[in-house]
């Protein structure tokens, strides 16, 4: 198998031709924080938390291949700055509801923003609006909280290949979006969850009140018959 030699923080590392160079780093213990990567379903390279200084470059690792000879710096403060701008850029359009939030302790947003140590976000201006998506039976979708990181589309159009959810708009009005902007419910989401397993924060959980579910049920406004039952176990 062809490996290469590079040199990561200033110690020579080999690995196989074609890896990335976060993966590289993890593989020799070089922790590089991410948050829209997902090994084998996403590689969107969108929130920029990985970056790396390769000579005068700031270069997103995720995607960034290892070369031969290549120079890869991974904790400068031209690094951790550039960090830290990406994380509170995308804290300053995030619901900050945490403490009532069921990912609180979970949240991967929560991790890095504590890791690179942002006490307040210093970026204001206009927020997204969104409702909050309560029509499917077991999920409740949340963009208030959506980082838009894409690993909900990979998780369920390239590991489920279902794909109900796909990027929608652009720029500052991007969403995550079911077909036509349907509620959940209308979607050809099958309720398997694996979208809420591969979001790194709130923006999608498990619908926990089970009250909440009998009486959409029973409200023919609400229920709209999708592929397979509900996740939810009657007893
Ligand atoms: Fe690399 Fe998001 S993890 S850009």
């Amino acid at each position: 198998m062809d490996t290469i030699k590079f040199m990561i923080d200033g110690i020579e590392a080999e690995v196989t031709k074609g890896t990335t160079v976060l993966e590289a780093a993890r593989n020799q213990g070089v922790d590089i924080p991410s948050l829209c990567y997902l090994k084998e379903i996403n590689h969107s390279s969108s929130c920029r938390v990985c970056v790396v200084e390769v000579g005068p470059r700031l270069i997103a690792s995720c995607t960034l291949i290892a070369e031969e000879g290549m120079k890869i710096q991974t904790n400068t403060q031209k690094v951790r700055d550039a960090r830290r701008a990406s994380v509170e850029l995308l804290l300053s359009d995030h619901n900050q509801e945490c403490l009532s939030c069921s990912r609180s302790g979970g949240c991967e947003l929560q991790d890095v923003s504590s890791n690179l140590n942002i006490r307040k976000v210093t970026y204001t201006g206009e927020k997204s609006s969104q409702e909050k998506d309560y029509t499917s039976p077991a999920i409740v979708r949340d963009a208030s909280k959506c980082i838009l990181c894409g690993r909900c589309v990979g998780a369920c159009g390239t590991m489920q290949t279902v794909g109900a959810i796909s990027f929608a708009k652009r720029g500052f009005d991007t969403v995550i979006s079911t077909a036509f902007g349907r509620p959940l419910a209308e979607s050809t989401c099958v309720n398997c969850g694996q979208c809420i397993m591969a979001c790194p924060v709130g923006a999608l959980s498990e619908r926990e009140n089970i009250d909440d579910v009998w009486d959409d049920l029973a409200d023919p406004a609400k229920y709209v018959v999708v592929q397979t039952a509900p996740a939810v176990r009657v007893a």
